[in-house]
């Protein structure tokens, strides 16, 4: 059985101010000529609505360099859809979010990279961090939760204690600590990102220590570090099972880094109905449930608990993306994973960071 999807992340273009050397979107980032127009994103609002979606997130990219940002929020609240904005705050100016506000926004989050201006320009080449602090401020002002997210990796991790409190000192309700994933563009600076083992264990203690010390005002969040896991995580909780992203030029993906995944062909929202796409397209039932399954997931206990990993991780890491995720300890591939792991904790020099242009 087929269960409706619960979230749509619309990623409204790949444009960005930011250069991050950890971004997860795909390698070839779409042009601006080649993205969906207005009324084809009012067009798909509206027929993920009409398939169950109930939350969309504006992402991109940076959403806010969308001019019709306003309209298409605005369209989901109509269709009682709950809106999220993804941001990395730069172009937010309170006239912009009160816009966004009056038009139905119900929540924000706003990524940083570290602490400091100094760590923004380290990993995202850009000298704005004080933009992020202003747009902190917008977004309260503005009356929505004030949601964080921090993307962490050797580069930062030491700095923990310092990034909760500045995300504190600005009042976020909710931070989200994302250890790096290595997809899209994160896996050519993986060498660069990774973190050694204990490097890892002290930024997972800090975690701990400051979620109980901040439970009556701020939610703390840890997002594994797979590569340091026995088992992989249930990567979009399966396969085409409760959310899709729609990339700026109209292709529909299980996943945001999906695009990468040439074995499979995927269907455009121009040319195809959305509930096609998720009920009957070749490409969301290819890796749908467990039949697809090669050992040994197909004979693992396991199975139903993280349906065999990440599609996106097993095609970047083997080329195959129906084999079983290498971050699986009874994986055959599982040496990629325990290699890599082995030269971050090893006095091998990381190469140059190549950032994201
Ligand atoms: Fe998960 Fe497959 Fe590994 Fe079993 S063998 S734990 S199903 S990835
Ligand atoms: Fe695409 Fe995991 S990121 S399936």
């Amino acid at each position: 059985m087929i269960n409706a999807p619960y979230g749509l992340l619309a990623e409204l273009t790949h444009k960005c101010p930011l250069h991050c050397l950890y971004c997860s979107n795909p390698l070839a980032l779409r042009p601006r000529e080649e993205e969906l127009g207005t009324e084809d994103w009012l067009r798909v609002i509206r027929e993920a609505a009409e398939l169950g979606v109930l939350q969309v997130h504006f992402s991109g990219g940076e959403p806010l360099l969308r001019n019709d940002l306003e309209e298409l929020i605005a369209e989901a609240d109509r269709c009682e859809l709950y809106t999220n904005l993804i941001t990395s705050g730069l172009g937010l100016t309170e006239r912009r979010a009160k816009g966004l506000v009056a038009a139905g926004l119900n929540s924000a989050q706003l990524s940083i990279q570290g602490d400091n201006p100094e760590s923004t320009a380290l990993i995202a080449d850009s000298k704005r961090f004080d933009k992020k602090a202003e747009a902190a401020g917008i977004i309260r002002e503005s009356g929505l939760p004030l949601n964080m997210n921090v993307v962490l990796h050797r580069l930062n991790l030491d700095r923990l204690d310092a990034i909760i409190d500045v995300c504190d000192s600005w009042g976020a309700e909710r931070l989200e600590l994302a250890n790096t994933q290595y997809y899209g563009w994160g896996l050519r600076n993986r060498e660069v990102l990774m973190p050694s083992r204990e490097q890892l264990a002290r930024g997972e203690e800090v975690y701990r220590r400051r979620k109980e010390e901040l439970a009556d005002r701020m939610e703390l969040l840890w997002i594994l570090p797979d590569y340091y896991e026995r088992y992989p995580k249930p990567c979009m909780g399966g396969w085409a099972h409760s959310s899709f992203t729609v990339a700026p030029d109209g292709m529909a993906y299980p996943c945001p880094v999906a695009a990468d995944i040439d074995s499979l062909k995927f269907p455009s929202v121009r040319t195809a109905a959305l509930e096609w796409i998720w009920m009957e397209s070749p490409a969301f039932q290819a890796f749908r449930g467990t039949d697809w399954m090669p050992d040994p997931c197909r004979s693992c206990s396991r199975k139903e608990i993280d349906f065999g990993g990440c599609r996106c991780q097993a095609f970047a890491l083997t080329g195959d993306a129906a084999r079983t995720d290498p971050v699986c300890v009874h994986s055959p591939d599982h040496h990629l994973i325990s290699d890599a792991v082995e030269r971050a904790n090893s006095d091998t020099p990381a190469p140059e960071p190549v950032f994201r242009r």
